[in-house]
């Protein structure tokens, strides 16, 4: 099979990270999550991850170059070589422009569309398993037993910092100025495809099957 490189564009909690995990296990190509990257780095402590948290915290941005680089290093990696699924990268024109300086040609960019305030209903409910990255909405997909992973068994499901209100709200206006750009890019590339977010997580993966097949 050719080599996949694969990318979901769209709004914070459009539902990139659950479709990117679906995706992934059934091409069997790693999920490049760079909000997950940034995240890990954060736990562990890492000068880059202290950094990275004095932005994400606030609902901004990381500067292009500290998330390129871990990009670059990540689409290094021995997984990588068969294909990806990127999933929060990139994020502006200059990381758009670094991919392409990279020669990465994306094959597909899946655009999750879905509407500002379906965004703010959908952070505002999700929990995560801070042990397998798991996610939950309190309503629309809670764990089977309260407080506790279905995947993992961990118990004591967490909110990100970055799903407060304000945050959100900043997140969404960066969204807007910054990322939603993209949309227009990918399309004069001809490898844009429309997704309809707002549907059942099922309808959602359905149309993410077939725009990749
Ligand atoms: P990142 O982690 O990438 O966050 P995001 O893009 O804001 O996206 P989310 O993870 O919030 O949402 P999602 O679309 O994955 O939705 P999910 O599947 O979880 O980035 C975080 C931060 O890191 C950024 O703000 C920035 O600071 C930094 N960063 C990361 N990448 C960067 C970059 N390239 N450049 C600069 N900075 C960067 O679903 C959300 C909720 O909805 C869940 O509760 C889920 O259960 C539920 N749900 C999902 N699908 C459905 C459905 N169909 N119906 C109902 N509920 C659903």
């Amino acid at each position: 099979m050719a080599k996949r490189k694969l990318m979901m564009l769209g709004p914070p909690g459009a539902g990139k990270g659950t479709q990117a995990k679906l995706l992934s296990e059934r091409l069997s190509i790693p999920h490049v999550s760079t909000g997950d990257m940034l995240r890990e780095a954060r736990r562990k402590g890492t000068p880059m991850g202290q950094e990275a948290a004095r932005y994400m915290d606030g609902g901004q941005l990381v500067p292009d170059e500290v998330v390129i680089g871990i990009v670059r290093e990540r689409l290094a990696e021995e997984d990588a070589q068969a294909g990806f699924i990127l999933d929060g990268f990139p994020r502006t024109r200059p990381q758009a422009e670094s991919l392409d300086a990279m020669g990465i040609v994306l094959e597909a960019v899946l655009n999750v569309r879905v509407s500002d305030d379906e965004v703010v209903r959908r952070l505002g409910g999700r929990l995560s398993c801070p042990a397998c990255g798991r996610v939950y909405h309190e309503a629309f997909s809670p764990p089977t037993v309260s407080d506790t992973c279905d995947t993992c068994g961990h118990l004591g499901l967490i909110k990100r910092e970055d799903d407060r209100p304000e945050a959100i709200r900043e997140r969404l206006k960066g969204y807007w100025a910054q990322t939603n750009p993209l949309v227009e890019y990918y399309e004069s590339k001809g490898v844009l495809v429309d997704v309809d977010g707002e549907r059942e997580p099922v309808d959602v993966e359905r149309q993410v099957v077939d725009a990749v097949q």
